[in-house]
């Protein structure tokens, strides 16, 4: 068949579902919800069979719906309608939620439903739930509902009873630092994580808070900040303290709270933690250790993925310690929601905000990357594993790849590409790394093309080692048993020399230094040069401007000499 993706933005779930139906056959295009009359246009270009609309934020016009069939993607059970179906379900905390996909028509929501799926809905950040449970059900229920499309036969019902739930206001969200007890705190801001925040203030200043983190131990006034620990504020509730790790300032950018609130959150407290070996069960932690055996387990939970200078700074060193330790394994886990997206665009932009150089910020930035990912290159004692069991793109695709082994969840999706960033030519020694693995030709294609994989389509390229299947949790078992196993192999020795002497040679027929001198020449045009390409991509991504026309590598209706097979 030919599907229209018609979507707000070429999100995970868009690139999932996209990834999963071609992967079946289906001639698959995307166009960006723009105006009805773009969509009018790509539906005429394109003819589909069936529109998919896997993240919509408006109606889909009549014109549009009458003449094809669209399926709706909405977060929410069967009969559940409104436009913060997510939101209602954590706020009130209910133990199981849903995904329906249902037929457009004039009333929203309303449509008869084509397929659903539920699932256990976990106490997480909306982001969190939307990129795990909601994506692995809207991915059933779609593909679910094209095979009843297919089959001509499945007529489709409307849900038994239907409730409309409103546009939740930030009226609802408001937090009252003198009433909510903690757990109400972290769901009223789970629910509105990572769009739109709970609107609030710090320092008397308004502000949106994102990115909440309970604390066991720290006490003080209700509604006062009373510590701080790298990126992250501690704000104490009526019965304990929540970590806010991120905010958004009135016209400003979602950043590090101790970055928008630079100069305040000098005189407040630091409560630093003394090590890494810990497992933070209730405090805020963004970078931990552990050990099982001889397998190391290094574990970064960076907020979207995100890693600012400082980050890889300390992550490297964290790394530096632990490849110190007696293990034979050395597993990289990343953090639940993503492994990494490469540099922090969101700093960097405020670098310039704050009268400071983008370009500077990026600059060390990427070096800092680059120190991180030669760390990494270079571990001799052990082999290093990349255990993705989130979501990981640009520079954090070819950090994975700088450990021996990548082994990626089944689910998650790369994107091994840097250009949409405004042509930037990308680092962390990809020119090294990816054409090692799958050849100059393909990496090429993967560089030009700008696709997304699937971990399996990885697999099948080379790009990756293993994938494995379940959700996060079943995930990381499996990469405890297999990195233990690993650890126990008799020849490890033998593995561990054969890899030395491949860097050796490799290194005498073409130093990394070499390789990183290379990239860091175009990165610096990228960053310094004439052409503002990056500096522009940049700033339409970190404030979010709506995009004005789908990009040609994706909407394969509007390539020139389109023509209908
Ligand atoms: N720096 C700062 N923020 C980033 C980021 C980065 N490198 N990558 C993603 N984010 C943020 C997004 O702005 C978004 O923020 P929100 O919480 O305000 O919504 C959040 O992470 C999730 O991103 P989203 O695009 O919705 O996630 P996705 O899973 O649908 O898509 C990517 C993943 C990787 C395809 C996409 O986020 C992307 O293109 N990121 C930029 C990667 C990049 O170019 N890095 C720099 C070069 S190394």
């Amino acid at each position: 068949m030919r599907i229209l993706l018609l979507t707000h933005a070429f999100n995970s779930l868009t690139q999932r579902l996209g990834a999963e139906l071609r992967q079946r056959g289906h001639m698959i295009s995307v166009e960006f919800d723009i105006s009805d009359s773009v969509t009018e246009e790509a539906a005429a270009l394109f003819a589909p069979d069936l529109i998919v609309a896997p993240y919509l934020r408006r109606a889909i016009a009549e014109s549009v719906w009458s003449h094809y069939l669209c399926l709706i993607v909405h977060p929410g059970e069967a009969g559940d309608r409104g436009p913060s179906a997510l939101d209602w379900a954590i706020d009130k905390g209910l133990p199981e939620w849903g995904v329906t996909v249902l037929q457009a028509e004039a009333a929203m929501d309303a449509g008869p439903v084509w397929a659903s799926a539920n699932f256990c809905l976990r106490a997480a950040k909306k982001a969190s739930v939307y990129r795990h449970e909601v994506t692995q059900a809207a991915t059933v229920a779609v593909l679910q509902a094209v095979e009843r499309f297919a089959s001509g036969s499945f007529v489709p019902q409307r849900a038994i009873s239907s409730q409309w739930q409103p546009l939740m206001k930030q009226a609802d969200r408001a937090i009252d630092w003198q009433l909510d007890d903690t757990a109400t705190v972290l769901r009223k801001i789970n629910a509105a994580d990572g769009f739109p925040g709970v609107a609030d203030s710090l320092f008397g200043q308004p502000c949106h808070l994102f990115d909440a983190c309970v604390e066991a131990t720290l006490r003080g006034t209700p509604g006062e900040v009373i510590a701080q620990r790298e990126t992250a504020l501690l704000r104490a509730t009526v019965d304990g303290a929540v970590w806010i790790g991120h905010v958004k300032r009135a016209r400003s950018i979602k950043l590090p709270a101790t970055l928008a609130f630079a100069g305040e959150s000098a005189s407040v407290p630091y409560a630093p933690l003394l090590d890494w070996w810990r497992v933070p069960s209730a405090t805020w932690q963004d970078i931990f250790y552990e050990e099982s055996g001889a397998v190391g387990f290094l574990h970064f939970e960076f907020y979207n993925g995100a890693m600012a200078t400082q980050q890889c700074e300390r992550l490297r060193a964290a790394l530096a310690w632990a490849k110190l330790r007696p293990t034979h394994v050395l597993v990289l886990m990343g953090g639940q929601d993503f492994w990494s997206n490469g540099i922090h665009l969101n700093v960097i932009e405020a670098a310039s905000l704050a009268g400071g150089s983008a370009a500077d910020e990026s600059w060390r930035n990427i070096n800092a990357m680059n120190d991180l990912a030669l760390e990494l290159i270079t571990t001799e004692r052990q082999i290093t594993v990349a255990a993705v069991g989130g979501n990981t793109g640009a520079g954090g695709c070819f950090l994975a790849r700088a450990t021996d082994l990548v082994w990626v969840r089944d689910a998650a999706m790369l994107n091994p590409h840097y250009k949409n960033m405004g042509n930037l030519y990308g680092s962390e020694y990809w020119t090294y790394l990816l054409p090692r693995r799958v050849g100059q030709e393909a990496a090429q294609a993967i560089m030009h093309n700008r696709q997304p994989l699937t971990a399996q389509r990885a697999l099948e390229i080379g790009f990756i080692d293993a994938c494995l299947a379940g959700d996060v949790p079943a995930f990381r078992a499996e990469v405890t048993r297999q990195a233990t196993e690993l650890a126990s192999e008799p020849d490890l020795t033998l593995r561990l020399a054969a890899k030395n002497g491949a860097r050796l040679r490799d290194e005498t027929i073409k130093p990394l230094a070499t390789y990183r001198a290379e990239e860091m020449t175009h990165m610096h045009r990228n960053f310094y040069g004439f052409d503002p390409s990056y500096h522009v991509a940049r700033h339409h991504f970190v404030y979010k401007s709506l995009a004005s026309w789908t990009p040609r590598h994706l909407a394969i209706h509007r390539e020139l000499g389109w023509k209908l097979p």
